[in-house]
């Protein structure tokens, strides 16, 4: 879970400081939003479902009056947004107030242990145990209790608590999830990200795994997890707002790009479990899938090119067949479906509007609606018979691109759980794809670690006024969205094409210096790709391939090549659409275009 968290003690009041740094902090989570603040006697709270600006709204800066208080800015994971489920959260008397982010894995087994002492949930978050855990452990020490606290759960955690009997000071700390303390004059702030407290203070300290942190007006004491005191060093910040917000990147487009590794694991961890597919989220059984008679797929851009990969996944590995249809297409036709037929939604928001009405005419006919998803409680997900989400954590940047990657997963892994239900898969081919599966976070930071030779294909082609992209197989289906990156960012006019269908007419446009990048990466197909090159060179193309370690023939038909590490080539889209990704970036940054926020485009489209 990707949420922020902020908190302040010193003599000011606390809300306005909590509000302009949860703002600083929307690009982490932003379903819902809530405040607790200590007016000296007890805490009071107002949290709510939705952006920051309704919490503003609702609230009643009477009822929040206090020098001490704590902030949390949410992206659902467990309970989809809602006021209840809304941070922060508290003990049954209201007494222990706290913020989260990360995900307390061993939760259902606390819970179910402490509902037997008698505590009384409210929520559906796994947050929720940690509030009563710590009044369990209370016994006026509240550090002690926090401690003892940690000690039972197993999972990630950036945590910030606050009591009714200590008006003085905050307690906080830290597992996976990052933390840290901004340190004032008679005043300290906490915070998950330097930029929500870089406008007060540009001194830190940054919280290290299992620390657990005593914060007071003109103090602060950290201690290690077996209660030993740390000492720290101050950590002086020396960038501005803007590209601390951004991790350092120069664009949120960029930093996506870089999480990709991470999403990949995130999306597969509880999901390939002892070598099998786990999708407990979706019970799609051997009778449906023989009843069902076809997959439909149904999305837009982005997602649209995932689901043409799917095809190809499920086709080939559970021999089922399936369409892909663009979604705002298949409204407006008659189109052959039947309640037996299996729908696969792909949408990373969950509210795009054409999806959405192309799901609902699914729904009508009683088609069983599985979703892909990036957005807990989004309207896809409420809607849908079944969510897979993807786990990318917020997308920002417009053009989608962990958003798709993670897509391209669940598609890998649902088509295996389809083959194998089905019974078409050997057990070799199935454990080879899943050991396989599991090296692409690794294989993908490999690519993001070397990224000099597409840095210098855009240098020498950001100035062109086309580009093609071209390939076959699962190799064409990327192509499709590397062509569409590159044209949503860099605005320059790009087509993808499938290799062999380019001489059949847009071959025509190939003139001297015209770039041409050349996937190359299906195994089957590698030699007639070649031909393909062949024949734009022969046109005077400038040819950027991409192919797998070990390929060099490609060397001596192409301009310059990149090269992807070896993968099985089934699985080989989820790293080839990397380098396209970095390519068009790297383009649109040369040409001076604005990266995160195209021109004529929005992240997310709600209207037809
Ligand atoms: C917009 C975005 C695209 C995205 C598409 C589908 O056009 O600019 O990046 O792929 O919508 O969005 P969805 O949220 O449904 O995946």
């Amino acid at each position: 879970m990707v949420c922020g968290i902020v908190g302040y003690i010193g003599d000011k009041q606390a809300l306005p400081i909590l509000i302009e740094g949860l703002k600083r902090l929307e690009y982490r989570g932003y379903d819902s939003a809530g405040v607790a603040v200590h007016n000296g006697h007890c805490i009071n709270i107002s949290k709510t479902k939705g952006r920051l600006t309704v919490l503003e709204q609702r609230i009643d800066p009477n009822q929040l009056q206090g020098t001490l208080g704590i902030g949390h800015t949410r992206w659902a994971t467990h309970g989809e947004p809602s006021d209840i489920n809304s941070h922060p959260h508290t003990n049954q008397s209201g007494e222990i107030a706290i913020v989260h982010n990360g995900i307390i894995e061993n939760y259902m087994k606390l819970k179910d242990w402490l509902q037997k002492e008698g505590y009384v949930f409210v929520s559906e978050t796994d947050t929720e145990v940690v509030a009563h855990l710590i009044n369990y452990y209370y016994r006026g020490d509240l550090v002690e209790a926090v401690r003892n606290t940690l000690d039972k759960i197993e999972g990630s955690y950036a945590l910030g608590v606050i009591a009714k009997d200590h008006p003085d000071c905050m307690v906080v700390a830290r597992k996976d999830s990052p933390l840290v303390i901004g340190l004032g004059d008679g005043e300290n702030y906490i915070a998950s990200d330097i930029p929500a407290i870089l406008k007060y203070t540009r001194r830190v300290y940054l919280l290290e795994y299992r620390e657990i942190a005593l914060i007071r007006r003109d103090a602060v004491e950290i201690i290690d997890q077996y209660g030993k005191k740390v000492q720290k060093e101050v950590f002086e910040v020396t960038w501005d707002v803007e590209s601390a917000e951004k991790g350092g990147y120069q664009h949120f487009m960029i930093k996506e790009i870089h999480e990709e590794p991470k999403a990949l694991r995130d999306t597969m961890a509880s999901r390939i479990v002892d070598g099998k597919v786990n999708l407990s989220d979706l019970n799609v059984t051997r009778e449906q899938l023989e009843k069902a008679g076809k997959i439909i797929i149904i999305a837009c851009g982005t997602a649209y090119h995932a689901g043409v990969v799917g095809k190809y996944v499920i086709e080939k590995l559970a021999r089922i067949p399936v369409d892909v249809e663009i979604a705002s297409e298949f409204r407006y036709k008659d189109p052959l479906i039947n309640e037996d037929n299996i729908v696969i939604i792909i949408s990373q928001s969950g509210e795009t509007a054409d999806t959405l009405a192309a799901m609902r005419m699914c729904k009508k006919v009683g088609a069983k609606v599985i979703a892909i998803t990036n957005v807990v409680g989004s309207t896809v997900s409420r809607e849908a018979d079944h969510v897979v989400y993807t786990w990318a954590g917020p997308e920002i940047a417009v053009a989608s691109t962990k958003a798709y990657t993670t897509q391209l997963l669940c598609m890998y892994m649902m088509a295996l759980d389809f083959a194998d239900k089905m019974g078409r898969i050997s057990a070799d081919e199935y454990q080879r794809i899943i050991e396989e599966i599991r090296k692409l976070p690794e294989l993908a930071q490999e690519i993001l670690d070397d990224k000099e030779i597409i840095q210098r294909c855009a240098d020498e082609t950001f100035n062109a006024s086309s580009i093609f992209y071209m390939g076959r197989g699962l190799d064409y289906a990327v192509a499709m969205e590397g062509s569409l990156k590159l044209k949503e960012i860099s605005y320059i006019h790009s087509e993808a094409y499938a290799a062999g269908e380019l001489k059949h007419g847009t071959i025509a446009l190939i003139e001297e210096g015209t770039p041409v990048v050349a996937l190359a990466t299906q195994k089957g197909l590698f030699e007639k790709t070649l031909s393909n090159i062949k024949e734009v060179k022969a046109r005077g193309a400038f040819v950027i391939a991409v192919a797998m370690e070990g390929d060099t023939e490609i060397e001596k038909e192409a301009d310059r090549v990149i090269y992807i590490p070896r993968v099985y080539d089934i699985l080989a889209p989820v790293l080839v659409v990397i380098p396209l990704q970095l390519y068009a970036y790297y383009v649109a940054v040369a040409k001076g275009c604005d990266v995160d926020k195209p021109r004529n485009l929005a992240k997310s489209v709600t209207v037809e």
